[in-house]
């Protein structure tokens, strides 16, 4: 606290040393008129009030004039007291709070807790490109910890990643000033889409001192957009599927029992060569079937049948299927089951399905074989289950992983694109989110499906 006090005729009798600091004046200056640090207000205020200073401690809004001209707003309690030998009144100023003094401590709690922020990615480096302070949320995106990336020179922390790839390029310090920059950065386990702030610090002589950077993570958003992007597209294709399954499938049934008929003939005159034709031209009507199925499941489908699901048991009735396919590519499964894993609510059937598209990309993935490990995974806090599937495939590049799930995206000779999409509704149908990790090697799928509560 600050204290000053002076007499009724504007003569301090007493300043304390904070005070005198505060407001820029030396030792030598100790005895000054209290009108030259006083807003004339509160020597008005004083004289009019002199001997009727009722309450002693009245608290006061006042200005205090520093030694260069400026002004500052402080609060303070005015007593009053007699000076005992000369009867004169004294005023005694108990200054509580500097307001300069008081904005600067808030300032520097507003860059604590800016810093400790747990949403939002703060970076403070120095102008050797150190790292000075880093807020939680940003360790956590980047993959950092805290101790031991302070002090650390950026071009170490992440040195493992190609220049072009990283989220904080040196490039900063030479005043590339950013504003609302989308960036997608993935960390050793999960892609983020990060919103990214970042300029240069200067002090107050003008000279460069560093550089702060600033992100919000704003996946949610944007894979809410992309999702309403992608069922637009998927509605469209969804309404011409359905207005034109049926004028293919129609013609196709009749096509179809016409050559079992012919099938069955030139089987009787021993024809085996265009016997065996028919028998591709079948097949091929049965491809066109499927495709048929496929889009017709893009268009909301109708008749889904909820049911309750226990998915390991789904899982377990699939692994049949997903073993051959394995072994054909000369992949291992390896199935981590849950215990007791609560059910969900979803189509049996397509549920199925989807674990086997996936499952198909994985093993198609690992053309030179590997492993395909499937895990199952109970998140209480979220009330989800997980199902991992994991392969040890060559990985997506980022510029493709963005696509995978886009209908008719492939990079297979003989895929059609639609698997992934297909995936995509179903899950999102039931509540839940397909979602993609990979990172240069092995991919991951993740299937979440909430759980029913049992209360
Ligand atoms: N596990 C994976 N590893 C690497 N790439 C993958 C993986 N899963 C999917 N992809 C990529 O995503 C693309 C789209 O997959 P999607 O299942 O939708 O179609 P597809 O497999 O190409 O064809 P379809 O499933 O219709 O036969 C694939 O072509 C492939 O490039
Ligand atoms: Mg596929």
């Amino acid at each position: 606290m600050s204290v000053l006090v002076f007499r009724e005729d504007g003569v301090c009798v007493s300043a304390s040393d904070r005070l005198l600091k505060l407001l820029g004046y030396g030792d030598e200056d100790r005895s000054l008129h209290a009108e030259s640090l006083l807003d004339d207000n509160i020597l008005q205020l004083v004289r009019s009030r002199t001997g009727c200073i009722a309450q002693a401690g009245e608290n006061l809004d006042i200005h205090l004039r520093k030694s260069d001209g400026e002004s500052i707003a402080v609060q303070a309690d005015l007593w009053w007291m007699e000076d005992t030998p000369s009867g004169r009144i004294h005023y005694a100023l108990l200054i509580q709070e500097l307001a300069a003094s008081s904005n600067i401590q808030l300032l520097r709690q507003f860059s604590d807790s800016f810093v400790k922020s747990a949403n939002l990615g703060v970076l403070l480096l120095n102008d050797a490109f150190k790292l000075v302070d880093i807020s939680p949320s940003a360790c956590q995106v980047l993959g950092l910890e805290r101790k031991l990336a302070l002090n650390q020179p950026l071009d170490t922390l992440f040195a493992a990643v190609p220049e072009e790839y990283r989220l904080i390029s040196r490039s900063l310090l030479e005043g590339v000033v950013v504003r609302n920059h989308a960036v997608a950065w993935t960390n050793a386990e999960t892609r983020y889409e990060l919103l990214l702030d970042a300029s240069l610090l200067y002090n107050e002589a003008g000279k460069r001192i560093g550089a702060y950077v600033i992100f919000k993570d704003v996946t949610n958003l944007r894979s809410l957009e992309e999702q309403v992007q992608r069922s637009d597209r998927l509605s469209m294709i969804g309404q011409i599927a359905a207005g034109t399954a049926h004028e293919i499938r129609n013609p196709l049934t009749s096509i179809k029992g016409f050559l079992q008929v012919l099938k069955k003939t030139l089987q009787g005159h021993g024809l085996h060569r265009e016997f065996e034709y028919t028998k591709i031209m079948l097949d091929e009507i049965d491809r066109i079937n499927n495709l048929v199925s496929e889009f017709l499941l893009l268009s909301k489908p109708k008749d889904n049948k909820y049911s309750p699901v226990n998915i390991s048991a789904c899982i377990r009735d699939i692994l049949p299927i997903i073993n051959n396919e394995a072994i054909l590519h000369n992949v291992i499964v390896q199935y981590e089951a849950e215990e007791e894993l609560p059910l969900v609510v979803a189509d049996r059937e397509l549920l199925k399905q989807v674990y086997i598209n996936v499952s198909k990309n994985g093993i198609e993935a690992m053309s030179e074989g590997g492993t395909l490990t499937i895990t199952e995974r109970l998140d209480e806090a979220k009330q989800f289950i997980h199902v991992d599937i994991h392969d040890t495939g060559p990985g997506i590049p980022s510029y493709v992983v963005d696509k995978i799930f886009d209908p008719f995206f492939t990079t297979k000779e003989n895929g059609t694109g639609l698997g992934l999409a297909v995936c995509q509704r179903i899950i999102h149908d039931a509540g839940g989110q397909l979602r993609v990790s990979s990172k240069g090697y092995g991919t991951t799928f993740t299937i979440s499906i909430p759980y029913v509560r049992v209360s």
